[in-house]
């Protein structure tokens, strides 16, 4: 039996995680990042949050959706918190345990900082629901993709696109977010490194390159 908090699994080398507010660029560092690893002949699948499996894709479209504006801090929690689990226990812990690298388009630091900072949800609270969520499962290091909630705006704006129901809380609430990234690499200085994410998209692939290597010993 295991309890709200406890870990079940040892850490993976070769599980990693990208955070960051909307817009900072994750996915298309993952994508430069993944050419890369597979040049180097290794085998890496990438998971993104909320997501990944059919159970946790439905969910994603409910947590989405602009007209569901009635939802309650407490029910999105939940239901992010559902969709990682079922995340973990279907695709990411068999992946590896078979020895697959797996790459994970947000995980548990983001709801730390969206629900836990953004909505002001307890943060102890948060974390063992996380860890519950997760069955411990945590990434050996996380990516955070840092820019600015004004630079945020500015990129939805120059891709026209409207926003989410997520995206309407605006830029005091991208502001808390990524605060509350902040206090996780302060927290964990060792797993949640830093990358600022407003310069020149090759330079930023190269770092996150630079990390990996290091990390993954390629
Ligand atoms: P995406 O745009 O990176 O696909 O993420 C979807 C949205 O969901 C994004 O606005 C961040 C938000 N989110 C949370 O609020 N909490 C979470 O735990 C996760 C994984 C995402």
């Amino acid at each position: 039996m295991c309890h709200p908090g406890e870990s079940m699994v040892q850490p993976f080398r070769h599980f990693i995680s990208f955070e960051g507010i909307d817009y900072c660029g994750k996915t298309t560092q993952i994508q430069r990042l993944v050419e890369r690893l597979k040049e180097h002949g290794v085998e890496v699948e990438v998971v993104r949050e909320p997501g990944g499996t059919i159970i946790s894709e439905k969910i994603r479209e409910i947590l989405l959706d602009r007209s569901h504006e009635e939802m309650h801090d407490r029910t999105e929690i939940l239901l992010y918190a559902a969709a990682r689990s079922q995340l973990v226990h279907q695709k990411i812990l068999p992946l590896l345990q078979k020895g697959v690298s797996v790459i994970a388009d947000r995980y548990y630091d983001s709801t730390t900082a969206y629900q836990g900072y953004g909505r002001g949800l307890n943060i102890d609270f948060v974390k063992q629901l996380n860890q519950f969520a997760t069955s411990g499962l945590s990434p050996f290091k996380t990516i955070f993709l840092d820019i600015s909630p004004e630079e945020a705006e500015r990129r939805r704006l120059r891709k026209g696109q409207t926003q989410d129901r997520l995206e309407s809380g605006g830029v005091a609430f991208y502001r808390r977010i990524r605060e509350g990234f902040f206090q996780i690499a302060r927290e964990e200085p060792e797993r949640f490194v830093i990358v600022p994410a407003e310069q020149d998209i090759d330079a930023i692939a190269d770092q996150i390159w630079d990390l990996v290597r290091q990390w993954w010993q390629l």
